[in-house]
């Protein structure tokens, strides 16, 4: 219980940055530090026991601009070994088709670069046609799926539930 965490978002209209901090609460701040990808260190990952990337789908399945940016610079690191999850937000009812395609791009970039990703999460519950977030049989997004837009309710038993399943809460 006593390991370091990082929380790296990007957001744009702060939903994602919203529930960083969320979760910095839930875990304890001297446990937590929130660091946004705009300005992130990205060699500094490697120091944390667990990793949480944050991040929100944009423009019809596109990264946030922040990410975007950034996307390239991901490609230098060698995340070998970084135990780490990502969550993600999105709008179900608003972008069906694209519905949280940014995870599944985060996701595989990180596996690509060493990291050993956790934390999937059951597809039920969602109304959406299409998503780039999905294992390969479809049975489960490779990260934690949160709409704030239509289901801000469900957003704080989502997160526990999962951080649970993570072993960072108890
Ligand atoms: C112009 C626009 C495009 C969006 N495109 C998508 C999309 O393709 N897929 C999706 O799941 N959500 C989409 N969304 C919903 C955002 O991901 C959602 O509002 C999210 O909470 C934004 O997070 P942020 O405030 O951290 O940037 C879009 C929202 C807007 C306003």
């Amino acid at each position: 219980m006593a390991q370091k965490i990082g929380v790296c978002y990007g957001s744009s209209t702060c939903y994602t940055e919203m529930v960083a901090e969320k979760i910095q609460q839930m875990l304890g701040e001297n446990r937590v530090e929130l660091i946004d990808i705009k300005d992130a260190d990205l060699a500094s990952f490697q120091q944390y026991d667990f990793m949480i990337f944050g991040i929100p789908t944009w423009d019809y399945g596109e990264l946030q601009e922040d990410w975007d940016d950034r996307w390239e610079d991901l490609d230098e690191m060698d995340f070998s070994g970084l135990s780490c999850a990502v969550y993600g937000l999105g709008d179900q009812e608003g972008y069906p088709d694209w519905f949280q395609d940014a995870i599944g791009y985060l996701y595989h970039k990180l596996k690509n670069l060493g990291a050993d990703l956790k934390g999937h999460w059951p597809n039920q519950g969602y109304t959406f046609n299409e998503s780039k977030a999905l294992t390969e049989d479809k049975s489960e997004f490779v990260g934690l799926a949160l709409d704030d837009e239509n289901q801000p309710e469900l957003t704080d038993d989502r997160l526990t539930i999962w951080l649970k399943e993570l072993r960072l809460l108890q």
